[in-house]
This record gives C-alpha cells, sequence and structure tokens, in this order.
C-alpha cells in the first residue's frame, strides 16, 4: 500500500535499530499495510520502499533517538531503554507492542539486600550511566557509576562493581553468573519516535503512517478481546 504525500514532499525516512527490534518493526509495518523496505542480505544501511515513499535507515540501536532529534531521519523505533538513557528531545506518539523487558538493578546472590538508603558509595556498573545516575540520585546516594558497553553481568564477578544495571528479559543471564535482580528501574517496549519539525513540516505522511499503525493495533487489540472472549 502507498502511502500519499503533499506535492514536493521527500519520501519519509525511518530509522529502525538493526538487529531483533528492526525485524520486529518490520513484521508490524507490513502487517499494518506500511510500504516494507526491500531488505537484502542486512549489509546496505539505507533501504527505500518498493514504491519509494519510505526510506529506511539501519543504524545502531543507540544511536536512532540521534538521527531523529537532528531529523536525519523523520521516524524511528527504538526501545524506552535507549530512548531515556539518550535524553534527545523527539515526540512519542505510539508505543509498540515488542520488545518487552525491564531495567533492573541486580545484587550478587549473597549480597545482604539493605535499603538503598544505607548503601554507602556502591560501584555500580551499566551500559546506562544516565538513567543509573538518575535513579540513585533521586535516593540520595551517591553511587560510583562504572560505564560498560556490554557484558555488565561480569563486574561483580571480577571485583569491578558491587552492583550493576541491565535489561533483563528472561533472567536467565542473571542467574547464570549468581546474580539476583533486587529493583525495577524502568519497564521497557519499544517506541516510535518523531522528529519534532518533521511531525508538523510532513504531516500529511507521518500522520499516515501513525494513524495506520495505530489503527492496526487498536484492531488487534479488539480482535484478540474477542477471540478470548470466546474460549
Ligand atoms: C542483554 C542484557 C542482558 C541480557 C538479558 O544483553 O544486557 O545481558 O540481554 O537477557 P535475559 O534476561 O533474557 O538473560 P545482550 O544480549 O543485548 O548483550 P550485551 O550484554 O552484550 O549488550
Amino acid at each position: 500500500m502507498t502511502i500519499r504525500f503533499d506535492s514536493g514532499c521527500d519520501p519519509v525516512t525511518i530509522a529502525l535499530p538493526k538487529g531483533r527490534l528492526a525485524e520486529q518493526a518490520v513484521e508490524l509495518f507490513t502487517a499494518a499495510g506500511l510500504p516494507r523496505p526491500e531488505l537484502d542480505n542486512g549489509r546496505k544501511l539505507i533501504v527505500e520502499s518498493a514504491d519509494r515513499t519510505v526510506r529506511y535507515v539501519m543504524a545502531k540501536p543507540g544511536d536512532v533517538p540521534t538521527f531523529v532529534e537532528y531529523g536525519a531521519a523523520d521516524l524511528g523505533v527504538c526501545g524506552l531503554d535507549t530512548l531515556r538513557e539518550s535524553q534527545r528531545h523527539v515526540y512519542e506518539p505510539l508505543l509498540l507492542p515488542f520488545g518487552y523487558c525491564r531495567l533492573s538493578l541486580a545484587a550478587p546472590a549473597g549480597r545482604p539486600d539493605t535499603p538503598l538508603r544505607y548503601e554507602s558509595q556502591p560501584r555500580v556498573a551499566t551500559k546506562y550511566p544516565n538513567l543509573t545516575a538518575d535513579f540513585f540520585r533521586a535516593r540520595g546516594v551517591n553511587a560510583e557509576i562504572i560505564a560498560l558497553s556490554g557484558s555488565v553481568e561480569l563486574g561483580p564477578l571480577v571485583g569491578l562493581a558491587d552492583l550493576i544495571v541491565d535489561l533483563v528479559e528472561t533472567g536467565d543471564t542473571l542467574r547464570a553468573n549468581g546474580l539476583i535482580e533486587t529493583r525495577t528501574i524502568l519497564e521497557v517496549q519499544a517506541v516510535l519516535i518523531a522528529n519534532r519539525a518533521a511531525y508538523h513540516l510532513k504531516r500529511k505522511a507521518v500522520e499516515q503512517i501513525i494513524g495506520r499503525l495505530r489503527n492496526y493495533l487498536t484492531g488487534k487489540e479488539k480482535r484478540g478481546n474477542r477471540d478470548g472472549g470466546n474460549h
């Protein structure tokens, strides 16, 4: 299905986070009747829809909010964790039903779970230094944040950190490394974000895309409730 544009309007550019979230986003866009990217072997970083109305930019997940804030993309899909950590200023017109997990504080299994305000300068390893600093600051705890770029669970195992803040989905990674989730910091799911200027300048096309996604998701919810009621 084609998106109709105002005359003279460029294609709408959508930044997708390379990996599983992008696959789920493409699945949703296709189901909602939006032009799908002509995906190749995954090497190409800009992929147009066959009708050339939508241009998909395949970005590193953490960079999607930056692309959208600066207008390099009109719309984007990312996780709420990435968006909040980035502190980028964008619109958030629609939560999307995938990418569910949570950002949690975790500690070694044997460590006493004292109230946070009694923690004395804990060292906390994380890929989310801004969210982690906000979390401890709000609780009056002077934490030392150690920013890592992956395998954060290693922190307590090698004596680098007392605690970690990381994403938890099944909890398998924490369990496998002798860690226990002690607090949920943020419930996470995917979100559609929009550049603030594009929201107005390309309003017709952007509204069509958001409208189609919203209609599809609302219809799906209704169908789900109806089917559920029949059992
Ligand atoms: C994420 C996260 C945890 C793991 C949680 O890591 O950082 O390590 O998944 O999933 P689970 O609760 O289902 O075990 P990812 O696979 O993205 O790799 P990374 O740590 O290198 O970023």
